[in-house]
């Protein structure tokens, strides 16, 4: 008899093969747990809070989460970081954008607890000493925003993508800057002024 995938013959040994490997393997367990006189370990409720130090703008934000928190409710519920905002809570409007480790995400579709050790950038961190940052002067210079709801995410996003060098020309901009969603339609403007911060920005 050939031992083809759907034989009855094959099926018989694939189940013997399997409960005979499945014994084998919890015979150890189960016997080790039974000599020791202890029981395996309970399952941690997942509906308990998680320690969790967040560095955000340069400083360390000890939290205690539920382990589901987003990093963009971490921000804006636990620590009033506002800036960021909630758009479409879905990963596609970009309203959200942080920076962490300096690449841009949408911290909506980002677990708080997955940015533990990595330097998290908001809004409110790119100002200093009372001055701008060059792509938040260049959004003002250039009246880059109507209602300004998207703004704070269009300023992360637009900082990130000249670091990444695609910011040399107004396709390259409008191409990189497509996550970001602008319903008042201010892209004109937001392309000229992500032009007119890069060389500042590259320049460091
Ligand atoms: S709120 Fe995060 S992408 Fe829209
Ligand atoms: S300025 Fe209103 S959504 Fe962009």
């Amino acid at each position: 008899m050939s031992d083809t995938p759907g034989s009855k013959q094959s099926a018989f040994d694939r189940r013997a093969f399997m409960a005979g490997a499945a014994g084998s393997a919890l015979v150890p367990l189960t016997a080790r747990a039974a000599a020791e006189g202890t029981s395996a370990p309970a399952a941690r409720d997942p509906s308990l809070p998680v320690d969790v130090t967040l560095r955000v703008n340069g400083k360390d934000k000890r939290l205690s989460l539920d382990a589901r928190t987003t990093l963009l409710d971490a921000l804006r519920e636990h620590l009033k970081l506002t800036g960021s905002k909630k758009g479409c809570d879905h990963g596609q409007c970009g309203a959200c954008t942080v920076l962490i480790d300096d690449r841009r995400v949408v911290s909506c579709l980002t677990l708080a607890l997955v940015a533990e050790g990595q330097e998290i950038t908001t809004i409110e961190g790119l100002a200093t000493d009372d001055r701008l940052h060059p792509m938040q002067q260049a959004f003002v210079d250039n009246d880059a925003f109507q209602c300004g709801y998207c703004t704070p995410g269009q300023i992360m996003s637009a900082i990130a993508c000249v670091k990444e060098g695609h910011a040399g020309s107004e396709a390259d901009i409008r191409e990189y800057m497509s996550g970001n969603i602008c319903r008042c339609a201010a892209y004109p403007n937001i392309v000229a002024a992500v032009k007119q911060a890069a060389p500042e920005i590259v320049k460091g």
